[in-house]
């Protein structure tokens, strides 16, 4: 996996409500952003001009060859994305199960593993980073506040690959949000619908806490 260091490029498949609402805080802060679709780059070169001005429409071989890739597509769709072309960069999986909107996906509902592990299996030449799942698209670009806000809220990272880790962090907090490592990629699960991460606004202290608690809890 890459050493760490500042981000350079960031893509992102998927353009819908968290895909735009990601594209266009990440712009503003300066990241070079290529956001695609399955379809043709012309179908979302209009969205993206008006909803997050300055990120590029671009093919997914294009969004996919970038530093970091944020999967923004429905769950139930992941698989729709080829793992060869991620091999070898590093995940963002920012997506949820949900069963009334994604259907009974039988990988989800009978694995007791976190969801972000069964999608890290799939993309095994990846390294996949759990986080950016747990906010609201509609809160993402207005909840943003500069490094050392007392209103910053914080975002919750769970991941196996240190660096890929670390490259997720320096994303999250160029993007507005101090970044709360809670561990491995199994600790996703804390961020998971239903959660208490899931289920409001965080701070690092409060996220460490919950982790703390339900960790004890689990033992
Ligand atoms: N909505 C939120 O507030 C929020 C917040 C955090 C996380 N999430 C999670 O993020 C995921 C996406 O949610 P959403 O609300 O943004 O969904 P959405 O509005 O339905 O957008 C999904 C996007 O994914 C694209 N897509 C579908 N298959 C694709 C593929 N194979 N390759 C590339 N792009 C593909 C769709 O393109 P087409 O329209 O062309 O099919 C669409 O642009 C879900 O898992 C959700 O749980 C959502």
């Amino acid at each position: 996996m890459q050493d760490q260091r500042p981000i350079a490029t960031l893509g992102i498949l998927g353009a819908g409500r968290v895909g735009t609402a990601l594209a266009k805080q990440a712009a503003a802060a300066g990241v070079d952003v290529k956001v695609a679709t399955a379809k043709d780059p012309r179908d979302i070169s209009l969205i993206l001009e008006f909803m997050a001005p300055g990120a590029q429409a671009v093919t997914a071989a294009e969004a996919s060859a970038q530093d970091v890739v944020i999967l923004a597509v429905p769950l139930h769709k992941f698989q729709d994305v080829d793992p060869k072309t991620l091999a070898g960069k590093i995940i963002v999986d920012a997506m949820n199960y949900w069963a009334p909107t994604d259907g009974i996906v039988d990988h989800f509902e009978n694995d007791t593993r976190s969801s972000s592990e069964v999608v890290q299996s799939y993309f095994s030449e990846s390294a996949v980073v759990k986080s950016l799942n747990h906010i609201g698209y509609g809160e993402f670009v207005g909840d943003a506040r500069p490094a050392g806000d007392p209103d910053r809220r914080a975002l919750a990272v769970a991941g196996d690959d240190e660096a890929a880790k670390a490259a997720v962090v320096q994303l999250i907090e160029a993007m507005g949000y101090d970044a709360a490592d809670i561990g491995p990629l199994s600790a996703g699960v804390l961020l998971e619908p239903g959660s208490r991460i899931f289920s409001g606004r965080q701070t690092v202290e409060s996220i460490t806490a919950i982790t703390a608690e339900e960790c004890a809890m689990a033992r």
